[in-house]
């Protein structure tokens, strides 16, 4: 395959599609937590939920020495070229001993695909961690885990973006998933615990970045771009994680400054506020009584607490605008529907910052 085809498939290149009606009070799209700089384009449809084949071909865009030389991650005793590290279907793993052993369905993917199978692993890492552009599925409940699953079978959990490639893509894994497999993968990932992963900066300026496959990377050291009220969220260290996918190397986020706090009356209370000495209840509702008192999930409802703010954003929005209509997204609905885009970004500043004292501690 191409380099330029698999960045596609990956996230980088997509032409441009529509956005649906702006629904509820979220102002404008939050581009930034899709992987974007610009609007899509009114009217068009979400990309192929058939996953493209995984290859181990030679990109032609470089030369063959530099993709099958071996490289190393400090710390690991492995070694993996780069056709190794972008093989979807063969999942590298840098850390062996950081999770539990990984089955077919993680590093291989769906059986039932063959040859064109992306293991879970691939996205989501060995560790479940994830990256900005997808999801942070470690330490959640497997009840959620599953209905999720469902949700992407049914057609039920869409991108408000959709131009957004890996998520059709993701429904397109959970059809061709067994409920063995599904069963299996909410249990692996399930049984181990969410440890914090992005560093969170208030700030007025971050690095200008460039994006790849919908990731922001860093371009430059210095910060020299306003934030601009928005969030943006790049790796500790770009060539460990988007060079080597190392399962190690977390991620910084950049907030606009005094975001935290707004977040947390947000978070807390739901968004009270006392004006001429009544109470005037807020726009949201405390986010506690249903994701547990340290936000790290309860029963079937999932953890929040530290994980990565563009997919918390991004999920929020696609709630309030309702491309995510899962069986249980109903009880988000009062939670999302005033919330503004300003909102959303102090939010998930709070949530992401959030280290409840159950947590284990840092990687
Ligand atoms: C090509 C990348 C990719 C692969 C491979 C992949 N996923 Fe995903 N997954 C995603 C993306 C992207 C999302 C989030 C979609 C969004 O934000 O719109 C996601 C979300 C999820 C979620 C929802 C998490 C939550 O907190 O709600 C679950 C569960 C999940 N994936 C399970 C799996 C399983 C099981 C596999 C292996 C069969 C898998 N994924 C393979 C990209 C991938
Ligand atoms: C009334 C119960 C309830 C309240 C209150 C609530 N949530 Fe939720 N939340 C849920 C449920 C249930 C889900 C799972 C939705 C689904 O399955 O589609 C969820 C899902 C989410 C998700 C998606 C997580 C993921 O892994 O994809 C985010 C983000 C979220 N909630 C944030 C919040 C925030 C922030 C607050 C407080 C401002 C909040 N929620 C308050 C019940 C609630």
């Amino acid at each position: 395959m191409k380099r330029a085809t698999l960045r596609a498939f990956l996230g980088l290149g997509c032409v441009a599609l529509g956005a649906g009606a702006v629904r509820g009070s979220g102002d404008s799209e939050p581009l930034w937590a899709y992987g974007y700089l610009t609007p899509p384009v009114p009217g068009a449809k979400a990309g192929s939920q058939t996953p493209p084949p995984t290859s181990r071909n030679l990109w032609t865009t470089e030369p063959p020495e530099e993709q099958i030389q071996p490289r190393h991650v400090e710390g690991s005793l492995a070694s993996y070229s780069k056709v190794d590290i972008r093989d979807g279907g063969n999942v590298a793993d840098w850390f062996p001993g950081d999770h539990s052993p990984m089955s077919s369905v993680i590093a291989h993917g769906p059986a039932s695909l063959g040859k064109t199978s992306w293991g879970c692993a691939f996205c989501h890492l060995p560790t479940g961690k994830g990256r900005p552009e997808n999801a942070p599925v470690v330490g959640q409940p497997v009840a959620y885990f599953l209905r999720q699953l469902q949700d992407f079978r049914n057609d039920a959990r869409t991108s408000a973006d959709p131009r957004k490639p890996n998520t059709p893509l993701m429904a397109g894994l959970a059809k061709a998933m067994s409920d063995d497999e599904m069963k299996e993968a909410a249990e692996y990932f399930g049984a181990m615990k969410w440890t914090p992963w992005t560093r969170v900066v208030e700030t007025d300026w971050v690095p200008k970045t460039r994006i790849e496959g919908n990731l922001f990377l860093p371009a430059e050291r210095e910060r020299t771009e306003a934030i601009a009220g928005r969030i943006i969220e790049v790796p500790e260290d770009a060539r460990q994680s988007e060079g080597l996918r190392s399962p190690r190397s977390g991620f910084i986020a950049y907030v606009p400054v005094g975001s935290i706090k707004k977040g947390e009356n947000l978070v807390t209370t739901g968004g009270v506020s006392v004006v001429d000495g009544k109470i005037v209840p807020g726009k949201t509702l405390a986010c506690a009584g249903c994701h547990g008192a340290d936000l790290m999930g309860l029963v079937d409802v999932p953890g929040i607490a530290g994980r990565s703010p563009s997919y918390l954003v991004r999920q929020i929005y696609d709630l309030q605008q309702g491309t995510r209509r899962g069986k249980s997204s109903p009880l988000m609905l009062p939670v999302v529907a005033n919330l503004t885009t300003a909102d959303m970004v102090a939010i998930a500043a709070y949530v992401t910052s959030f280290v409840p004292p159950s947590a284990p501690t840092l990687r």
